[in-house]
């Protein structure tokens, strides 16, 4: 069912919209604000906290407001967050005997842990009755449209979880690397701007969803950043039953079966002798992004339990990465930072990805004006946000002679 409804051509508009939504109201406002500013921005955090809201809102139909400008504490995001960490640092306990002895007796990090998922349960509860009250009708989320046609709650609860478990910090991962790789690539960059330009020409809106099709060379460099800084970095299977492998291997019964993706990104044998090098242009051929076969590329798994979202993922990937490229320059605050990764089910850089963003001149000088304070006028069409009274327009200040969203946001609240 999810397979079915993740694949629908509605589904994915419906997405588009909700991530455009998340970038016009609360992405480009908070980075304006941190340019403005020359504040230093943990980009990991800001697209944990983007992909948070946006799973929740594709998924539930909820929004937990995680990238609002004062970047709210969410409980359910933090339990969650504790929830993986811990779980995934059974893995590294000396024996599996540590952490079974350990929750046996409820203490130390297996106590934490059965704290942090029963109020993951809990929260997703929570949502599960709150959509109850709310009704199903005229909900396009995916819960509601599971809970159409079924009505076993923990089953629901399990749906909920493996949806946050699979949606967020994989995209969070995926777009943090992609940043950090191409503040290593300015060449890149201008290679995006420059395909952008001519796809969209000088429109200051964010691009269409036919028009981010167009553009081959993003889709290449953020396969080429997935490929060497895969999200998901290992996976195991266990076998059923006793098997055997093509090349004759004989895998029996409750065998542990690993692949690697991030050292397959990395193979000779695979990607050829520049297999180390960030390379965006081996994806195309004649200027045409050509997907890769999914055995070789085991970014997003392969066969019939592939990824289920990842068009999905590749459609918020590519769209938020064009909005800050368009709008802004980023500059990593340490430009010698090597990723180095937290143990976890999804990569994690250790210490974040910490920026300084600078917004383009372009965006900066759209409104030079005078005068200090004027309230009412409606803002540019690309960086329109409801206002308080909801009106589609917002009270704007000028900064050192800019108009600037930050401000506007600031003056709202008074
Ligand atoms: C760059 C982002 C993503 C990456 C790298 C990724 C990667 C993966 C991988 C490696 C698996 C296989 C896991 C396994 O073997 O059990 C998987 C499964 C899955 N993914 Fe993703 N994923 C991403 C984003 C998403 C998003 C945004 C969604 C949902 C909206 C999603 C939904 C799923 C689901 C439902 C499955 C389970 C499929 C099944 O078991 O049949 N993924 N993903």
């Amino acid at each position: 069912m999810a397979s079915f409804e993740l694949g629908s051509v509605s589904i994915r508009m419906y997405a588009f919209d909700l991530i455009n939504t998340e970038i016009r109201e609360r992405l480009i406002p908070l980075l304006s604000s941190a340019a403005a500013r020359q504040e230093v921005l943990d980009l990991q955090d800001v697209f944990r906290r983007f992909s948070f809201d946006n799973i929740c809102k594709f998924s539930f139909g909820l929004d937990p407001g995680c990238l609002e400008l004062s970047l709210p504490v969410c409980d359910f995001a933090l339990a969650f967050d504790s929830a993986s960490k811990l779980s995934a640092e059974r893995a590294l306990a000396a024996s599996p005997m540590v952490w079974k002895i350990k929750r046996l007796l409820n203490i130390g990090s297996e106590r934490e842990l059965k704290e942090a998922i029963k109020k993951v349960n809990e929260l997703a509860e929570g949502m599960i009755n709150q959509k109850r009250k709310v009704g199903l009708s005229n909900s396009n989320d995916l819960l509601s449209r599971f809970m159409t046609s079924i009505s076993d709650d923990r089953y629901l609860r399990d749906i909920v979880i493996s949806f946050l478990l699979a949606g967020r910090d994989t995209v969070a991962s995926g777009l943090t690397s992609f940043f950090w790789i191409l503040s290593q690539h300015p060449e890149v960059v201008s290679a995006i701007r420059e395909e952008m330009e001519k796809v969209t020409g000088s429109s200051q809106e964010l691009p269409s969803y036919q028009e981010m099709l167009q553009m081959h060379y993003l889709n290449a460099a953020i396969h080429e950043s997935l490929r060497l800084y895969p999200p998901v970095q290992f996976d195991s299977k266990f076998a059923q039953e006793d098997d055997i492998l093509p090349d004759g291997t004989f895998v029996p019964k409750g065998t542990r079966a690993t692949y690697h993706q991030y050292a397959m990104g990395r193979m000779e044998q695979i990607w050829g002798p520049d297999c180390l090098d960030f390379k965006p242009k081996r994806w195309l051929k004649k200027g045409v992004f050509v997907s890769e076969n999914p055995f070789k590329f085991t970014v997003f798994h392969a066969g019939p339990r592939i990824c289920l979202g990842k068009e999905l993922a590749l459609v918020e990937m590519k769209t938020v990465a064009l909005a800050i490229i368009r709008g802004f320059n980023t500059v990593a605050e340490d430009p010698d930072q090597v990723p180095r990764f937290i143990p976890g089910f999804t990569a994690t850089v250790r210490g974040g990805l910490p920026v300084v963003m600078q917004e383009k001149e372009r965006s900066l000088k759209i409104h030079r004006q005078p005068t200090s304070i004027l309230l009412g006028q409606p803002l540019p069409s690309h960086w329109q946000i409801d206002d308080c009274n909801g009106s589609k327009k917002a009270c704007m200040c000028s900064f050192g002679g800019y108009w600037s969203l930050r401000m506007a946001i600031n003056c709202c609240k008074y």
